[in-house]
């Protein structure tokens, strides 16, 4: 795939011809500085971005023949994203952040989704603090806030774009073992870092630089 931005000032070509296949049930890291292209590969995969040349394919759907409203529909199901700024809604409580997306797919009663919500907190360790807001925790437990709702509608693909970008190196790690706990469960996990002292801890490495990718690595997974 292929994804050039283009303005007055010049044209971007943050993606040059990229080729990937992500294997389901794997720990992806996509790893490299700031400016390699790394958000932009985010953005091609939860189809918030359209790419300029290319497929994407994911489990069968193809991002690349689908209307936005297809999209936003397919992903409301199929992707949870984390993101780096938590984007967390401080006017409603942490337990009415989780149930949102769920509330929007409109698959579950109310109720239902309450307990569910409940229980995915009560996992993360953070269900003491449902009925607060997001702005009355620190910044690793509104991290847990957005896993939480990333989950909630249950996806087989969760994609985090510097989940720990902004969280001292002992959250980190925390954040970092959620998702690996995350992939044990079954699920595929996509994490951008820039930390490359992460980097041998993915099942599959992609090191982008310049959008390129310059290095990729796949670990055999045992059993
Ligand atoms: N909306 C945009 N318009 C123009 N250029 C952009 C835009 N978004 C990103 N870029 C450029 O594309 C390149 C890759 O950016 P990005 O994917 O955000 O990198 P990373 O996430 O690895 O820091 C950079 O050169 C950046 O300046
Ligand atoms: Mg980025």
């Amino acid at each position: 795939m292929t994804k050039t931005y283009y303005s007055p000032a010049g044209n971007v070509q943050a993606l040059n011809n990229l080729n990937l296949t992500i294997d389901r049930g794997t720990f992806v890291g996509v790893v490299g500085k700031s400016g390699a292209g790394k958000s932009t590969l985010i953005n091609m995969l939860t189809g918030v971005d359209q790419m300029t040349e290319g497929e994407v394919w994911i489990d069968g759907f193809p991002l690349h023949l689908s209307s936005q409203e297809n999209i936003t529909r397919w992903r409301g199901k199929n992707i949870g994203v984390v993101y780096q700024s938590f984007e967390l809604l401080n006017q409603i409580s942490i337990l009415d952040n989780v149930i949102l997306p769920m509330d929007l797919c409109g698959d579950y009663t109310r109720g239902k989704s309450n307990q569910y919500a409940m229980h995915l907190l009560e996992q993360l360790e953070i269900s003491d603090h449902a009925h607060k807001s997001p702005q009355s925790i620190s910044g690793g437990q509104r991290q847990r806030v957005a896993i939480a709702r990333a989950l909630i509608n249950d996806p087989p693909l969760i994609i985090a774009d510097e989940p720990t970008g902004s969280l001292d190196s002992q959250t980190s790690e925390v954040i970092f073992s959620i998702f690996k706990s995350i992939v044990s469960g079954g699920k595929t996990v996509v994490m951008v870092t820039h930390d490359n002292l992460l980097a041998p801890r993915f099942d599959h490495l992609i090191y982008l630089e310049d959008g390129f990718i310059i290095k990729e690595k796949k670990r055999r997974k045992h059993g």
